[in-house]
């Protein structure tokens, strides 16, 4: 049986001023995984990550990457680990291909110049690469990181929000470059705020709120739990037939939003007023996307107690 990239087990962690920012999260990420850790501001998620890295001490439970306690086998599971912290840090006096090979040193890794090229050009840093990190633009800087997490090859990579304050070419460069990592086998976690980029990547999503895990589910089950709908404009003085009023969801004067079990339902609504002659102005298909799941899920208070 293959190892699972990240495997979390009770973890607890309170720091020292007494904050509880983790209260047992267990889940297991898989080889070759595209999976999302989302949650509003404070949910936990950097703490989490940070202890996965070892830079961080849990206060109970247990985490492994790759196979290796985090703990007990601190080298193995750091060498398995390649993460992008949210925060930007930089040793200042280095240009983009120094720092990179810097940090191959710091592996233990020697010869790694034709990685480091093909890591600048993935992130199209080619045309930094001898110039100072001091010198950076914010979203420059955070393509950099990127590249530092991934000179050492690691088998899990961790994202946390890598897209922040980057332009639409990089986060799509940036996209098609992890991507095509996740198709030779690294396992990718990512975590980010821009909900439209998970549900387009990730095919397994965990979301966290008030230090506990509320939601994991593959991204397509996610989706299918909440309903779908559509709405509808009346045409003056017209009104909603009778055998309709059962999907009523809401009406304000002759705009109505109905709910559907699923799509198809939508012939029985089209036949409904066809059948009643009912005249609309418009129709729209309300399509349910991640942003709906995530805000019902951190409205809802027994998804923090659950
Ligand atoms: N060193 C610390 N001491 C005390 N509390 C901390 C410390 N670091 C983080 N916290 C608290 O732990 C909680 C979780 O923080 P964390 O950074 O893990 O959240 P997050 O999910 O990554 O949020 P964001 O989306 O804003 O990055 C927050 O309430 C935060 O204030
Ligand atoms: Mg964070």
């Amino acid at each position: 049986m293959s190892k699972p990239a990240l495997s979390i087990q009770n973890a607890v962690k309170t720091y020292a001023n007494g904050f509880t920012a983790l209260r047992g999260v267990s889940f297991q990420v898989e080889e070759g995984e595209f999976f999302g850790l989302l949650g509003p501001n404070g949910a936990g998620k950097t703490t989490l990550i940070s202890a996965s890295a070892g830079l961080l001490r849990l206060t109970s439970g247990k985490i492994t990457v790759n196979g290796y306690d985090v703990r007990n086998q601190a080298d193995q599971s750091r060498k398995s680990l390649g993460v992008v912290p949210q925060e930007l840090v930089f040793d200042p006096f280095f240009n983009v291909r120094e720092a990179l090979r810097f940090q191959s040193g710091y592996f233990g890794i020697k010869h790694n110049d034709d990685w480091i090229d093909e890591i600048i050009s993935g992130l199209g840093l080619a045309d930094k690469a001898n110039t100072n990190t001091r010198n950076l633009s914010g979203g420059m800087k955070r393509r950099v990181m990127v590249a530092q997490a991934l000179v050492h090859r690691p088998p899990v990579i961790v994202l946390d929000e890598p897209t922040a304050g980057v332009d639409v070419e990089l986060r799509q460069n940036l996209w098609q470059f992890i991507q095509k990592l996740n198709q030779q086998g690294h396992t990718i976690i990512l975590t980010t705020h821009y909900l439209e980029e998970a549900q387009s990547l990730c095919h397994r999503i965990a979301m966290m709120k008030n230090g506990q895990v509320v939601a994991l589910d593959s991204t397509t089950n996610l989706l299918h739990k909440e309903q779908s709908g559509i709405r509808l404009a009346l045409s003056l003085d017209q009104r909603l037939p009778e055998s309709l009023n059962r999907c009523l969801l809401e009406q304000e004067g002759f705009d109505c939003v109905l709910k559907l079990n699923d799509y198809s339902e939508l012939a029985f609504v089209l036949q409904a007023l066809q059948f009643a002659k009912v005249n609309i102005k418009s129709l729209n298909i309300l399509e349910t996307d991640l942003e709906d799941v995530f805000l019902n899920l951190m409205r809802d208070e027994q998804g923090a107690a659950a």
